[in-house]
């Protein structure tokens, strides 16, 4: 791996902010291969120098993996003028480059990703890789086998192509139903758009998985946790890239 400056990987490993990391340089507290370095600027060879700080050796994880049960009300976004973002719930010490895979409505509740891996990031959201998301959602009045034929079928959203064949179960149908809907494809609004195409309005929306992965039932809204290894692998096999990339090796 080629060199860094010391600065940067101790921040890349979460051992605090940019200019947090230097002041522990300038105190004294960072040795490289057992010598004390006091200047942020020196280079590093993170695969093969002994770096520790304030006692801890630091490992570079160059990428970076997390489930958020997203809360209703924030936006999906980096930052934002108006409302918390999901990046607010994650706290500091994360990989500066981290970002949401794909994006929930404010209102819309659920398991999100998060990564700086572009290469999956992207491979789960190109369209000819077909992810499979699920949605819980509470649909205004009755929901009946003529939807599921209809959402199975494929619906006219006012897009150029109808949806692709989705799987719509009912749970519940009443005067408010429940359904479980899944799709492979993430059109803007799309679960809202295809039960607007049936007469039918969301009342409620949670994405209770993505690519084969489950929201983890511990995890309230607002929590998160790192994936699993099995999970990042699982997610890699769902978007077609091979189980182990070079990175991980
Ligand atoms: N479909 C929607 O309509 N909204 C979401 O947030 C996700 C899928």
């Amino acid at each position: 791996m080629k060199q860094i400056r010391i600065d940067k990987f101790l921040a890349e490993c979460q051992a605090g902010t940019r200019s947090e990391v230097k002041q522990k340089i300038r105190k004294g507290l960072v040795t490289v291969n057992g010598r004390i370095v006091k200047v942020p600027e020196q280079k590093v060879s993170p695969d093969q120098d002994e770096i520790i700080c304030g006692g801890v050796q630091m490992h570079y994880v160059s990428t970076e993996y997390v489930m958020l049960h997203k809360p209703s009300g924030c936006v999906t976004a980096l930052r934002d003028d108006r409302y918390p973002t999901v990046m607010e719930y994650l706290g500091s010490g994360h990989r500066p480059d981290l970002a949401p895979v794909g994006r929930l409505d404010l209102d819309t509740e659920g398991l999100l990703i998060l990564t700086n891996d572009g290469e999956l990031a992207h491979r789960m959201l190109a369209p000819k890789s077909h992810v499979e998301k699920t949605y819980f959602a509470v649909i205004a009045g009755a929901v009946d086998e003529e939807d599921v034929q209809a959402f199975r079928e494929g619906l006219d959203i006012g897009e150029k192509h109808l949806t692709l064949p989705a799987g719509l179960e009912i749970l519940r149908s009443g005067e408010e139903s429940e359904i479980h809907l899944t799709i492979c494809e993430g059109k803007f609004h799309q679960v809202k758009r295809m039960f607007e195409a049936r007469g039918k309005k969301v009342l409620y929306l949670k994405r209770i998985s993505m690519g084969g992965i489950p929201l983890d039932p511990e995890l309230a809204a607002g929590q998160w946790r790192p994936l699993t290894d099995d999970e990042i692998t699982k997610l890699r096999q769902e978007s077609g890239m091979s189980a182990v990339s070079e990175e991980t090796l």
